[in-house]
Formats: C-alpha cells, sequence, structure tokens
C-alpha cells in the first residue's frame, strides 16, 4: 500500500518550501523504502529551490540522509529491512564505460527508484539528487542505501551522504592531498569545512581556511587548518599573496574551491604553486562565466580538476569513514550546529545564507 507521509517540496522558484503530504509507493523491483531519522540541510537544496539546477519543479528536497530500510522491492539483496544506511546518490550501474573500465566512481548511468513519489493530486515529484529525504520515508533505489554501523548517530552519519563527503573527497580523492602537502581551501561551510578535516587525515602539512565569516574559520580551525584568511574586500591578488605568504612565496599544492563563483576560481587557479591541483567543488550557477590568459592555463602547469561528490565510491567509502568517526579520528558532530525540526528547513536556508550555521540537520 502507498503510504502518505510528510515532506518538504519546493513548487517553483523564489517562493518558500513547503511542509505537504506527499505519497510514497511500495518498493518494486531493486528499490527500498527507507524511514528517514535525519536529513543535513545542504547548499544544493537551496541552489534547487532557486532554480538553480534545473526547472523541473516541486522538488522534494533533502538528500544528506540516514535511516533504518523499512521494505525493499523484489530483487533487492545488498540491503534488508532494519538495515541502518547512509543515502547516496551514487548508486553505480556496474554497465556504463565508466564503470567497465574500473572508474565506477565517474559511473555515467547511476540508478535512482524507478517509480516516483507524488503529492496527493498525483503531481510526479523530482526528488534531490535522486533522494528526497525531507520526508519521513522516501523510495530509493536499493544501490542507494549504504549499510554503515549502527553505533553512529544519524545526525552524523547522514552528513557523509552528501557535502561532509564531497568535501572530505574533494580533498583527498580528487586534489589526492597527502603527507607534507599544502593545501587551501575556499569557501569553509559544509563542504570546505569538510575538506579541511579531510586534509588533516591525510596528513597535510599546511591547511589554509579561506572564507568572508570569522566563524566559519573559527571552526576550520577546530577542524585542523593551521592558517586562516578572511578574504573580505580583497581581490584575487590580495587572497593569492595572502595563500603565498604562509607558503614560502609559492602557493598552496592544492587549492579547493568550494563556493564555485568566477573570483574564487581564480583565486585558487593563481594561489597555488607551479604544477599544482586546482579542485573545484563548489556548484556554480548557470550563467556564470570564467575568463583566464590562457598562457597562464599553460604556463603554470598542474591541473585543473572538478569533484563530483569527492569522486567517492560509497561502498568504499562511507563504512570507513564511520568507522574513523567511531574511532574519535574524523570530528563529525562539529559539522552539526544545529537539529531542527521538518517544518523549519526554511528558516535553516536562511541562517546558511547568513553564514550561521556550518550544517542544520532535520531530524525526523
Ligand atoms: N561537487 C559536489 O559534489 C557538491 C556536493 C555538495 C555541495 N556542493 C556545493 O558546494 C558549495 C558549498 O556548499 P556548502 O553546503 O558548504 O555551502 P555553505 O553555504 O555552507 O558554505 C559556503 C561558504 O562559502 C563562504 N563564501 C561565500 N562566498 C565566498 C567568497 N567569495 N570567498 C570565500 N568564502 C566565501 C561562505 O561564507 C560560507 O562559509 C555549494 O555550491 C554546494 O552546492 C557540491
Ligand atoms: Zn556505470
Ligand atoms: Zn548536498
Amino acid at each position: 500500500m502507498p503510504q502518505t507521509v510528510r515532506g518538504v517540496i519546493a513548487r517553483s522558484k523564489q517562493s518558500p518550501v513547503e511542509l505537504v503530504d506527499i505519497v510514497v509507493p511500495d518498493p518494486g523491483p531493486g528499490e527500498a523504502v527507507v524511514r528517514v531519522q535525519a536529513c543535513g540541510v545542504c547548499h544544493t537544496d537551496l541552489h534547487y529551490r532557486e532554480g538553480g539546477i534545473n526547472d523541473d519543479f516541486p522538488f522534494l528536497l533533502g538528500h544528506e540522509a540516514a535511516g533504518i530500510v523499512e521494505s525493499v522491492g523484489e530483487g533487492v539483496a545488498e540491503v534488508q529491512p532494519g538495515d541502518f544506511v547512509i543515502l547516496n546518490w551514487r548508486a553505480v550501474c556496474g554497465q556504463c564505460r565508466a564503470c567497465r573500465r574500473g572508474r565506477p566512481q565517474y559511473c555515467f548511468a547511476t540508478h535512482n527508484a524507478t517509480q516516483k513519489m507524488t503529492l496527493t493530486d498525483g503531481t510526479e515529484l523530482s526528488p534531490a539528487l535522486g533522494i528526497g529525504a525531507f520526508a519521513d520515508k522516501t523510495l530509493v533505489a536499493a544501490g542507494q542505501c549504504t549499510k554503515v554501523d549502527p553505533a553512529a548517530p544519524a545526525t552524523v552519519a547522514g552528513l557523509l551522504g552528501c557535502g561532509v563527503m564531497a568535501g572530505i573527497g574533494a580533498a583527498i580523492n580528487t586534489g589526492a592531498v597527502g603527507r607534507g602537502d599544502s593545501i587551501a581551501v575556499i569557501g569553509c561551510g559544509g563542504v570546505g569545512a569538510a575538506a579541511v578535516a579531510g586534509a588533516r587525515l591525510a596528513g597535510a602539512a599546511k591547511i589554509i581556511a579561506i572564507d568572508l565569516d570569522d566563524r566559519k574559520l573559527a571552526t576550520a580551525v577546530d577542524l585542523g587548518a593551521t592558517h586562516t584568511i578572511n578574504s573580505t574586500g580583497q581581490d584575487t591578488d590580495g587572497v593569492v599573496d595572502a595563500i603565498r605568504a604562509v607558503t614560502d612565496g609559492f602557493g598552496a599544492d592544492i587549492v579547493v574551491d568550494a563556493v564555485g563563483r568566477p573570483e574564487t576560481y581564480k583565486q585558487a587557479f593563481y594561489g597555488r604553486d607551479l604544477a599544482g591541483t586546482v579542485v573545484l567543488v563548489g556548484v556554480p550557477t548557470p550563467e556564470l562565466t570564467l575568463e583566464l590568459p590562457l598562457i597562464d592555463v599553460f604556463g603554470r602547469g598542474g591541473s585543473l580538476k572538478s569533484s563530483w561528490y569527492g569522486d567517492c565510491l560509497p561502498s568504499r567509502d562511507f563504512p570507513m569513514l564511520i568507522d574513523i568517526y567511531l574511532q574519535g579520528r574524523l570530528p563529525l558532530d562539529t559539522f552539526v550546529s544545529e537539529t531542527i525540526s521538518i517544518d523549519e528547513v526554511e528558516a535553516a536556508f536562511e541562517k546558511m545564507h547568513h553564514g550561521q550555521v556550518l550544517r542544520s540537520v532535520v531530524e525526523l
């Protein structure tokens, strides 16, 4: 029997989110219904509701979640009812050209549920990143459920489902930061702060946190930043000079742009050492363009990378990071600025906008 539960939707561009009844079908073949326990508020949810991702309104928001598998459809072997899982947006297909070449982290045909969740009038919902977890229950592809140690609280575990994984992975997977490297992270919200934590885990020697907000920089220091730069009012040269000042005049080996604007990208591009790496993990909005002298792209060498979901493989990375958290080596609790109820998502966007939180986490 399809179930009617509460869910947070964005109906149109710029209008505030609404808490409404949604209909969740029984899981079909390869699908699972998950009782959501916690779901973090990610900047990408705000991008969705502002129409910055696409125009497939209405969206069912929320995608950084953990919960308990309630039921599974035919042929599902990887999880069973009662399993504690983190939801992921990279259920790899195993068949596409990337998967076949042994690079499943680039899978081009990731799985989502086949059936649609709907409004009570039958209108189909577009779940954010194929998840939609600001809801009591959600329908996903079974491969989107990654089992982890249930000793971890759901509020913390869920964060690995998007922003924290994206940040840690941008540093350690895409940027390949290692022992003794220097790294700068531009924008230390949930994603950037996680890149800082990932860099510490990987043994980086210098970790430079850059933000416009001193509160974010203070948290970054808690998570392992060795230097901070408040870049308010500074142009590209100002930020680049500040990075060079703490890297023997050369720039950082890796610079992560966790904002995703032309000005922050330029800071990253020029703030890295010759032959260094830029990792873009912040998501630009469609109207933004970048202009760079091509001779500088050539002459500075190195690599310019983008990081989708921190190049993670959920089955490999989620259980490992939860284990490291449980050993006390990855302070994921620091990311949970507040827990809120499901009717406070709009207020959480507002707080995110004003830099008051790293993550607001909806508890269900
Ligand atoms: N690539 C991925 O897979 C992936 C996954 C999740 C989120 N994201 C994206 O990452 C970005 C960050 O997400 P978040 O949840 O951390 O957002 P957030 O709002 O929590 O953090 C953004 C931070 O950037 C700072 N900032 C803004 N403009 C700045 C500037 N010009 N210079 C320096 N700092 C600046 C803000 O003060 C804030 O601390 C978003 O664009 C989001 O969509 C990408
Ligand atoms: Zn694939
Ligand atoms: Zn996200």
